[in-house]
């Protein structure tokens, strides 16, 4: 079966974050601004995903609900097929949503005070979240050059040496970066974290969308599991069911996983959000690679656009997730000017660098993943203001 990513939903006037409340991000968002900022896509949902809901729903019952043992089943094998990665679905458990996951991990895995280490620039919530507990942030800045990305390990070593540094968190793939960190660079930061007590959770929420020809190697296969690793990922990026609140975190080890059940207890999720998590990893696989050769495109697309139209911005396609990490420091301009052109001459919503932390100075993040011909046009709104400045 042929998928269609060339047929925008109706977003505008829905329940939609991303289209109604732009405001949140931008003062001078209107009903004309056109969206590339929250992460969720701008296409419909795999029709066999949309059936099992329905289905779930014609049961006209949603009293509590519980996980089957097929559910975890079909979860496991999805994780083998996808990315040759063995999960007993006896460590499989359900989170309403990674940020949720995350807040549970730092709550069971590190103390009020401690530092939590993170990779800026990196995904805005992971701050927030640690803030919001008490915890310290500690920053293990990437090391870019040319567009590329390296992980600075001598300072990780340092870091991660710091008895109050109980906990590591990993974007795997990275956001807003797009790295799939590889073998070489997991099993450095899995070591690392290993020998002196780190926690390493490692968020791979992305990890489903990596450029065709790319397979994610989530961190515990590339050590071979190790008790001080949990992961976490679900549909919510993948399948554009992130307003379902259901993800995964997966143990390695028996310690933290008990830890979890203590601090969660008993899980009910939400019934239609796990029939749509089965109908995706039961009958997903197609939708998920025509959806990858769509992005790949949009990512060609969009560096191709700005080399012809906008060449002082620079691109690399990075080998996962829908971001493109445009690179703005060439033009004599601050982050608060660009933010500016972005939304009232441009009347397109980003996400400036800066909200990323350290080392975002310079960048902006435009969410890729909706029709060519949305990305076009939002591309060609972004020439044209910036074709005024030097
Ligand atoms: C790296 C990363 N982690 C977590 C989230 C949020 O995930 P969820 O909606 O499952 O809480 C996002 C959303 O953009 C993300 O990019």
């Amino acid at each position: 079966m042929t998928y269609n990513f060339t047929k925008a939903p109706n977003r505008k006037g829905a329940y939609a974050g991303k289209w109604t409340a732009m405001t949140l991000w931008s003062p001078h968002a209107n009903e004309h601004t056109l969206p590339f900022w929250v992460a969720d896509m701008d296409f419909d949902v795999a029709p066999q995903i949309t059936d099992a809901m329905k289905s779930e729903i014609d049961r006209l019952t949603f009293g509590y609900s519980v996980a089957t043992p097929q559910y975890f089943e079909v979860t496991s094998a999805w994780l083998n097929r996808r990315y040759g990665w063995e999960v007993s679905p006896s460590n499989i458990r359900i989170a309403s949503g990674t940020l949720h996951a995350i807040s549970t991990m730092i709550k069971i895995a590190s103390k009020q005070d401690d530092g939590i280490i993170v990779q800026t620039p990196v995904y805005h919530k992971f701050a927030e979240l640690v803030t919001k507990h008490g915890r310290t942030v500690v920053e293990n800045p990437l090391v870019e050059q040319d567009g590329e990305y390296d992980i600075n390990f001598a300072q990780l070593e340092e870091l991660a040496s710091q008895p109050n540094n109980s906990l590591m968190l990993l974007c795997h793939p990275h956001n807003p970066v797009g790295c799939a960190w590889t073998q070489e660079e997991l099993v450095k930061v899995a070591d690392i974290c290993g020998r002196h007590n780190v926690t390493l959770v490692s968020d791979e929420i992305h990890s489903d969308l990596t450029r065709m020809g790319v397979t994610h190697l989530p961190v515990s296969k590339a050590v071979g599991g190790a008790p001080h690793i949990v992961t976490l990922n679900g549909t919510g990026k993948t399948f554009n069911l992130a307003g379902m609140h259901i993800s995964h975190a997966i143990f390695d080890g028996e310690e933290l996983r008990n830890k979890w059940d203590a601090e969660i207890g008993l899980t009910l999720p939400n019934p239609v959000s796990m029939a749509a998590v089965e109908a995706a990893y039961t009958k997903g696989d197609e939708w998920v690679d025509g959806l990858r050769n769509t992005l790949d495109g949009n990512f060609e697309f969009t560096q191709a656009y700005l080399a012809k139209h906008l060449p002082k911005v620079k691109m690399t396609i990075p080998n996962a997730t829908y971001f493109a990490w445009l690179d703005f420091r060439a033009f004599d301009l601050t982050d608060a000017q660009i933010d500016e052109i972005m939304i009232k001459e441009a009347n397109i919503l980003l996400e400036g660098g800066p909200a990323f932390g350290t080392g975002g100075e310079g960048w902006q993040r435009l969410n890729l993943a909706c029709t060519h011909s949305q990305l076009e046009e939002g591309l060609k709104r972004m020439c044209a203001a910036f074709a005024n400045y030097k």
